[in-house]
């Protein structure tokens, strides 16, 4: 695969996890967008209500997180938790300040650190805020004073209870009560205690002014909210026989709610104090999202009497069914979402574990294929080195043979031999030096590729060539028609001649300057010998050899491979082309001798193809000696027996049968049989077409009763008396004889 085709498509894959992994994280996010901090002034049923009403609205938008603080009506505490909020990273802040100026510091601080504010139900004195809401206290304290007016018709004597000195809606309501009040000149607040908002503390001040004014009439006390109303009713029962009436705020639905009382009687008046906790939730996240909002938003509300206490209580009794209802569905949704949170955990790590294991793989796989392109990198390295050192060592040992080879043929001459004893030293000095500088190069190139030397030693050549010292001929002599044939195939004119030097008295020489035009040579004259360089243009010693080989003309032929190519990789590839021989330059003459010499003396001669026993199975046309080196040689050498023994059985019965003849049948030239059969057999095909015949004829005079002259005429002989005479030649005898 190309190299950046693969780099683009890991790239791609490395991409496609990162963005797979991405993709998970983000579906494991928490959703939650905006945190909303609750500061709650008090902890009261009326703050109860809202803060429910807070989570209830929460639930209809799932980016809300909210967190609660509650003060206890105390300042301090309700700065510190502001701040504590703040320090958690809330998103906005909605606090209920519990007085107009003491809070108002930390809700700055917020504010200036660009947290929005919604200040509600209670005012602060700085106008560090986003958004206002709330009802509106001073219209709320001037209805009720008009009702209490109303009810009293204008006449009597009242208590006014306070909520929290400094807090909002404790001076908003005053200043409205007493506006309406004002009105009625009858109408005299006899006290106005202040109060904190709590059942106890007005249950102790009125309890305290009733001490104090023990004889004093009451008509009506109107507490700032119901919780007052109801602390100033249990001091007045405690202390008087006949009870006022108690209007009081808040005017909440459920148990002790202001509804409820008012419809039991124990208050006389209350007026609804808008929650609204869902309609803050809006306000907020409408400000968290940038929509546009209302700064001052003010709640409405409504006076609570006996006459409307009973529709009131039913309408918020289905209100707080509806609010249980959604709890429920919300509970139930958040079930819901927890499996599905779990489910898309169990999801989340299945894949990341899956995308865990691609990516191990893709490692295992980079790393094998950075191995494998480094293994194919050293390889090519390594051919190329090899063939680097193959080219130079050819270069090198080439012209050393030329140099070594004539040499060793000069000292051989007289004029060398009869030479002065100072012109004999220098030729000594230069023969030893050649030799030697041959050695180093060998040593060198051997080093250099970091392979075992492979070349005889000269002690191993000394030795091999004094054991079988070949009969040197004469120079000058010319070798007789019976010589063998050996082919020269080099690509070195230089090499060529100085091979025929060597060989040329003792052989019949072929030449070719390459494989190609060699195998021609080859196929034609069917040389009994190659001798072959590898390294050679158009076609290579190594494939000319296996050419050779696997030609059934050329089977038989040894070959000898004479090469610069001196490792032993080298050697393994020229045995594995067929070659019979591998001899390295620079190359002893003697050695080279040596090898054509075995190489033709132990060709396996099948002398034996008719002698007086036909010869029918495969194994007796075995040769009889070490098998040749490459068995496909063997296959094709027996079919090739087989097949031109078949010939001959076939066609000896006729006296007229020609070579000629036999050799088309065998598919070839008369030349290529007679050399091929030769060769194989060390018989001319004549030879063996008599030898075929008189085996026959010996069966015949042992096994029938057919008379000398059939029997000489039926294997194909045109006279008895030649018979007689090749059959007394070839068995010793005469055929009357083998009769008896
Ligand atoms: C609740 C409460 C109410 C009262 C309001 C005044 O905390 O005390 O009873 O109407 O606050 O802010």
């Amino acid at each position: 695969m190309n190299k950046t085709l693969l780099n683009v498509k890991l790239q791609r894959i490395c991409i496609g996890i990162i963005v797979l992994f991405s993709l998970l994280a983000s579906c494991s996010q928490d959703t939650t967008k905006y945190r909303i901090g609750v500061s709650q002034c008090s902890d009261d049923i009326w703050r109860d209500k809202q803060n429910s009403e807070l989570k209830i609205g929460a639930y209809f938008h799932d980016n809300v997180e909210l967190r609660f603080a509650a003060a206890y009506d105390n300042d301090e505490r309700q700065i510190q938790q502001i701040d504590s909020l703040v320090a958690t990273g809330i998103d906005l802040l909605i606090v209920a300040p519990n007085q107009v100026s003491t809070i108002s510091s930390a809700i700055d601080r917020a504010y200036d650190r660009g947290i929005p504010v919604i200040v509600f139900e209670r005012k602060t004195n700085s106008k560090k805020y986003t958004a206002y809401m709330g009802a509106d206290n001073y219209e709320m304290g001037h209805l009720m004073g008009e009702y209490v007016a109303s009810r009293l018709d204008g006449r009597g004597r009242i208590i006014e209870v306070m909520g929290l000195k400094g807090s909002s809606p404790a001076i908003e309501r005053h200043n409205g009560f007493r506006k309406a009040i004002s009105q009625h000149p009858n109408i005299q607040v006899v006290a106005t205690l202040q109060g904190d908002w709590t059942e106890p503390t007005a249950y102790n001040i009125v309890k305290q002014w009733l001490d104090n004014n023990p004889g004093d009439d009451i008509d009506l006390v109107f507490g700032m909210n119901d919780r007052t109303a109801m602390g100033a009713r249990k001091a007045f029962t405690e202390a008087r026989a006949a009870l006022p009436l108690f209007c009081g705020i808040d005017g909440l639905p459920g148990e002790n709610g202001g509804i409820t009382l008012v419809r039991d009687s124990l208050l006389d008046a209350s007026y609804i104090y808008p929650t609204h906790g869902d309609k803050l939730i809006q306000l907020a996240v409408d400000i968290l999202e940038g929509r546009p909002y209302e700064k001052e938003t003010k709640l409405m509300s409504a006076l609570v009497t006996r006459d409307n206490a009973r529709v009131l209580l039913m309408e918020s009794d289905e209100m707080m069914r509806q609010s249980q209802y959604i709890e429920k569905l919300h509970q139930t949704a958040s079930g819901y979402l927890n499996q599905l949170a779990n489910q898309r955990t169990l999801t989340f790590l299945a894949l990341a574990t899956i995308a865990l294991l691609l990516l191990l793989l893709l490692g295992i796989y980079m790393y094998y294929l950075q191995k494998a392109r480094i293994d194919d990198e050293r390889t090519q390295m390594e051919r190329e080195q090899l063939d680097f050192y193959t080219q130079v060592s050819h270069e090198l040992r080439t012209p050393l043979t030329l140099i070594e080879g004539p040499l060793a043929q000069l000292a051989e001459t007289p004029d060398i031999k009869n030479a002065s004893a100072g012109a004999s030293d220098l030729f000594a000095i230069v023969r030893r030096n050649t030799h030697h500088l041959t050695q180093l190069i060998n040593k060198m190139l051997d080093a250099q590729v970091g392979a075992p030397k492979s070349d005889m030693t000269d002690e191993q050549i000394d030795a091999i060539t004094a054991k079988q010292e070949p009969e040197v001929q004469a120079e000058g002599t010319v070798p007789d028609e019976e010589a063998p044939t050996v082919l020269i195939v080099d690509d070195n004119a230089d090499i060529r001649s100085y091979l025929r030097s060597i060989l040329q008295s003792r052989y019949r020489l072929l030449e070719a300057e390459d494989g190609k035009h060699g195998l021609e040579v080859a196929r034609e004259q069917v040389p009994d010998l190659i001798v072959s360089d590898v390294m050679m243009p158009v076609m290579n010693g190594l494939e000319f050899c296996q050419q050779v080989k696997s030609d059934v003309i050329s089977s038989h032929i040894p070959v000898i491979l004479l090469t610069a190519r001196a490792l032993n990789q080298h050697h393994i590839e020229g045995y594995q082309s067929g070659a019979d021989a591998y001899i390295t330059k620079p190359f002893s003459q003697e050695l080279l001798l040596v090898r054509i010499d075995n190489l033709l003396h132990s060709r396996h001669l099948l002398r034996d193809l008719w002698s007086s026993r036909p010869v029918e199975g495969k194994d007796n046309i075995k040769p009889e000696e070490s098998a040749p080196t490459v068995s496909n040689e063997v296959q094709i050498e027996d079919a090739f027996i087989a097949k031109f023994k078949k010939v001959v059985e076939e066609r000896m019965d006729d006296s007229n049968v020609s070579v000629e003849e036999l050799a088309t049948m065998m598919g070839l030239s008369r030349v290529q049989m007679y050399r091929k059969v030769k060769a194989l057999t060390g018989n001319t095909p004549v030879d063996l077409l008599r030898k075929a015949r008189l085996s026959r004829a010996k069966e015949l005079l042992t096994g029938t009763q057919l008379t000398v002259s059939e029997i000489a005429y039926q294997v194909g002989f045109a006279s008895p008396s030649y018979f007689t005479k090749c059959y007394k030649d070839e068995y010793g005898v005469v055929p009357g004889e083998d009769r008896k």
